[in-house]
C-alpha cells in the first residue's frame, strides 16, 4: 500500500515522485499508459530510493492501493485534463478522501473545485510549486490553498519533499479556496517582471553598449555578489555564457527573440486591476512578451520606420554601475507591487494571508528566489509595514538607487532602448512619492462632462461641483 498517489507522471510528475521516494514515502502512480510509471518505478528502484513507487495504468487498481483517508496529488495541465482526472477519481473515492492540483490553475478554477468536491463531501487542495523539473525533483517551493483539514493530511510528505532555507521548509499552507493558486499566480507575476527587467538590462548592454553575450554574461556574474543575488540573475548568466553546441557561437545569439506565456503572467495583471493594485512592471512584461511574438509585424514596422536602439557612447563601466543600480530601484518596486496585490487580496477575499510566511517560502526553491525575498521575510517579521518601500532597508535602496534608474531609463530613452519595465518601475515611484498629483484634473473632468462631483480642498468629506454649465 501507498500513502500518497500522483496522477501524471509527465516530466514534473516523475521528478517530483522520485523526490517523494527518496524521503521515504511509498506513492502509486497513475497514468494513461504504464510505461512511463514503471519506467520512473524502475529508475527509483535503481537509485535505491528509500520509498517504493507503484506503478498503475488503471484508476480502480490505483485507488485501491491508496491507505485512508486517501491523498492524491494531480500534475496534470491545468483546464480540461485536470477536470477529467477529477471526473475520473471522484466516483471512485470515500468521504474525507483528498485530491491536490499541482498545476498552475486559475484560481476562481480552484475556488469552484473546492465547492464541487466538498459538496460530494471530498476534499480539494489547490497546490502552487515552483522550481521546474529540478525543482520538483531536489525540492521545490510550495504554496497550498484549502481546507486545514486537507493541509493537514498531506503536510508532512510535502515539507519532506520541499527545498529547505536552512532548516525550514519552502512548503505551507496559506488559506481556504483558491489562495494558494493565487499565491503561486502572484509568483508567476513577479517571474514575468524580474525576467523582463533581466531582458532590457540585456538589451542595453547589447544594442546599447555593444557588449558580446560572453561579456554579458560577466556583468551578471558580477551582479551575484551584490543586492540582485538571485536565481534568475543566475541563470541569466548561464544563458549568456553557454555556446552553440551546434555553429561554436553564443547560444543566446542563436534563439529565436519570441517569447512564449502560458497565462499566469497575465492573470496576474488582471487580478490585480480588479483589485486596484498598481501592478506596471508585470504589465510592462506580459505587453512585452506579448510584443515579442509578433516577429513578422515588428520586421514590417522596421522596414518602414527603422530599428530604434542606437550605440551609446560614454563611460561603459560608470553605465554598468549604473545599470546595476537602476536593476536594484526597479526590482524593489517589482516587489513593493506584488506584495501589495498580495494583501489587497487577502483583505478583498478574506484570506488572512500572512506575507512573511509568503516570503518565506520564496527564500528556496521558487524560480523568483533571492537575497531580496530573505529580506523581506525578515522586515515582515519584525512587524514591518506591508509597504516594502517604507521599510528601512527598502526605503534605503530606493534612495540610493532611484536617480540611477531615472539617468538610466533616460538614457535608454534618448537611444531608442525599450525599456518599458524599467519605465513602468520609475513612473511607478514618482507617482507614489507625489503628494499633490495631477488627479484634481481627471476629478474636474469628470464633473464637467457627468457631474460626478469632487472634494473641494476647503470642505473635504464633502460633494462640491463646479462652475461649469454656470450651474454653481
Ligand atoms: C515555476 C514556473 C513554472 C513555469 C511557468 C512559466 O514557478 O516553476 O513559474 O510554473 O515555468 O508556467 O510560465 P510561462 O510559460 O507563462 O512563462
Amino acid at each position: 500500500m501507498a500513502h500518497l498517489g500522483l496522477v501524471g507522471i509527465g516530466v514534473m510528475g516523475s521528478a517530483f515522485a522520485q523526490n517523494l521516494a527518496e524521503n521515504g514515502h511509498n506513492v502509486s502512480l497513475l497514468d494513461r499508459s504504464i510505461e512511463q510509471p514503471q519506467k520512473v518505478a524502475k529508475a527509483g528502484a535503481a537509485q535505491g530510493l528509500k520509498g517504493k513507487l507503484l506503478p498503475f495504468d488503471r484508476a480502480e487498481a490505483f485507488v485501491a492501493s491508496l491507505t485512508r483517508p486517501r491523498s492524491i496529488l494531480v500534475l496534470v495541465p491545468s483546464g480540461g485534463p485536470l477536470d477529467a482526472v477529477i471526473g475520473t477519481l471522484s466516483p471512485l473515492l470515500d468521504t474525507s478522501d483528498l485530491i491536490a492540483d499541482l498545476g498552475n490553475s486559475y484560481y476562481h478554477e480552484t475556488e469552484r473545485r473546492v465547492e464541487e468536491l466538498e459538496a460530494k463531501g471530498l476534499q480539494f487542495l489547490g497546490m502552487g510549486i515552483s522550481g521546474g523539473a529540478e525543482g520538483a525533483r531536489h525540492g521545490p517551493s510550495i504554496m497550498a490553498g484549502g481546507s486545514a483539514a486537507s493541509w493537514a493530511q498531506v503536510k508532512t510528505p510535502l515539507q519532506d519533499a520541499a527545498a529547505k532555507f536552512g532548516e525550514t521548509p519552502c512548503c505551507d499552507w496559506f488559506g481556504p479556496g483558491g489562495s494558494g493558486h493565487f499565491i503561486k499566480m502572484l509568483h508567476n507575476g513577479i517571474e514575468y517582471a524580474d525576467m523582463q527587467q533581466i531582458a532590457e538590462a540585456y538589451g542595453f548592454m547589447r544594442d546599447g553598449l555593444g557588449l558580446t553575450a560572453p561579456e554579458i554574461a560577466e556583468v551578471f556574474k558580477g551582479w551575484m555578489t551584490g543586492p540582485l543575488n538571485s536565481y534568475l540573475i543566475e541563470i541569466a548568466g548561464e544563458v549568456a555564457a553557454a555556446s552553440d553546441p551546434k555553429g561554436g557561437g553564443a547560444m543566446l545569439d542563436m534563439i529565436l527573440d519570441k517569447a512564449g506565456q502560458k497565462g499566469t503572467g497575465r492573470w496576474s495583471v488582471i487580478e490585480a486591476l480588479h483589485l486596484g493594485s498598481p501592478a506596471s512592471m508585470m504589465q510592462a512584461a506580459v505587453e512585452a512578451r506579448n510584443i515579442s511574438a509578433d516577429l513578422e509585424g515588428r520586421k514590417e514596422m522596421e522596414a518602414i520606420f527603422g530599428a530604434a536602439p542606437k550605440p551609446i557612447t560614454g563611460d561603459k563601466a560608470q553605465m554598468l554601475a549604473q545599470l546595476e543600480q537602476a536593476m536594484i530601484a526597479a526590482k524593489v518596486c517589482v516587489y513593493v507591487q506584488g506584495f501589495e496585490v498580495l494583501e489587497k487580496a487577502s483583505t478583498a477575499f478574506e484570506w488572512s494571508l500572512d506575507l512573511a510566511a509568503i516570503a518565506r517560502v520564496w527564500r528556496a526553491g521558487c524560480i523568483i528566489r533571492s537575497v531580496f525575498l530573505d529580506e523581506i521575510a525578515a522586515m515582515f517579521d519584525t512587524g514591518g509595514s506591508t509597504n516594502l518601500s517604507l521599510a528601512p532597508v527598502f526605503r534605503d535602496r530606493l534612495i540610493e538607487n532611484t536617480p540611477a534608474l531615472r539617468q538610466l531609463v533616460a538614457t535608454a530613452i534618448a537611444h531608442g532602448q525599450s525599456v518599458p519595465a524599467l519605465f513602468a518601475a520609475l513612473g511607478f515611484f514618482d507617482m507614489r512619492r507625489t503628494g499633490r498629483s495631477t488627479a484634481n484634473m481627471i476629478q474636474g473632468l469628470r464633473d464637467y462632462f457627468g457631474a460626478h462631483g469632487f472634494e473641494r480642498l476647503d470642505t473635504l468629506g464633502q460633494n462640491a461641483n463646479g462652475p461649469w454649465h454656470g450651474k454653481n
